[in-house]
């Protein structure tokens, strides 16, 4: 039997949980999983290599025309995000990168680079993507929308464990910093803020595990996948 294959769109604030859940699901559904969020990292970490000012359209759009980014599974069954046919997974998520990803995000031109790529890539469907503008801009037609949010210390605490799993030791205050400005920035931008869809479930995993998240979603996938 061949079902038919949906887009699923989880947009929300840092560090509730977006990917991990997204990733899961994805790995679920057979479905591949995008991290747009990645992009605009690295993006973001081409910026800073290549000293580009934000204030100068004509640099960033030269810019943009020598950025390449594409996404493969390692033997980890883990997938990677490459810049320009190098993987650049572990430099994107340095700090220098989180404090600078938001700021560039807010350019008109990222960001219509960036979605004119995740639309080709949502294009045959049978996609997990999360992100600020998935729900609202992306993949408006999305049939599955989730608006994922947590509370700031429960957001905080949980990035930082990622971290420490990874022999990363960054100071708390500095990971909720990192958040609030992000948040901010993210939720005030004129080019496509992030904000709930109209027709998103919201999911708060404040109380929630990963597993409660991830059965959460699958179940509403699947009644969306039995009604087509
Ligand atoms: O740290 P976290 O995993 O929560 O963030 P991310 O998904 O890696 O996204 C990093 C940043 O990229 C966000 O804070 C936004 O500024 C930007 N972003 C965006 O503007 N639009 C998206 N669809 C995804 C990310």
């Amino acid at each position: 039997m061949k079902l038919n294959k949906i887009i699923i769109a989880i947009d929300g604030y840092s560090a509730c949980g977006k990917s991990t859940t997204a990733k899961e699901v994805a790995k679920i559904l057979g479905y591949r999983y995008i991290d747009s969020g990645a992009m605009y990292r690295a993006v973001t970490l081409y910026f800073l290599d290549h000293h580009i000012a934000l204030t100068n359209p004509k640099e960033v759009d030269r810019a943009l025309q020598q950025i390449n980014i594409s996404f493969k599974v390692n033997a980890k069954n883990i997938t990677e995000t490459f810049l320009n046919g190098l993987s650049v997974e572990q430099e994107i998520r340095q700090m220098r990168v989180s404090e600078q990803v938001s700021p560039v995000s807010t350019l008109k031109a990222v960001r219509e680079a960036m979605v004119a790529q995740q639309r080709k890539l949502g294009k045959d469907k049978g996609i997990v993507m999360d992100g600020r503008d998935i729900g609202t801009v992306v993949f408006p037609q999305a049939e599955l929308k989730l608006f994922m949010t947590a509370d700031m210390l429960v957001r905080a605490f949980r990035r930082q464990r990622e971290w420490l799993e990874q022999d990363r030791l960054v100071d708390l205050d500095d990971v909720i910093e990192n958040i609030k400005k992000r948040d901010l920035i993210d939720t005030t931008r004129a080019e496509s803020p992030l904000r709930q869809a109209g027709d998103a479930t919201v999911i708060d995993t404040t109380h929630i595990t990963i597993d409660e998240q991830v059965d959460q979603v699958i179940r509403m996938a699947i009644s969306k996948i039995i009604a087509l």
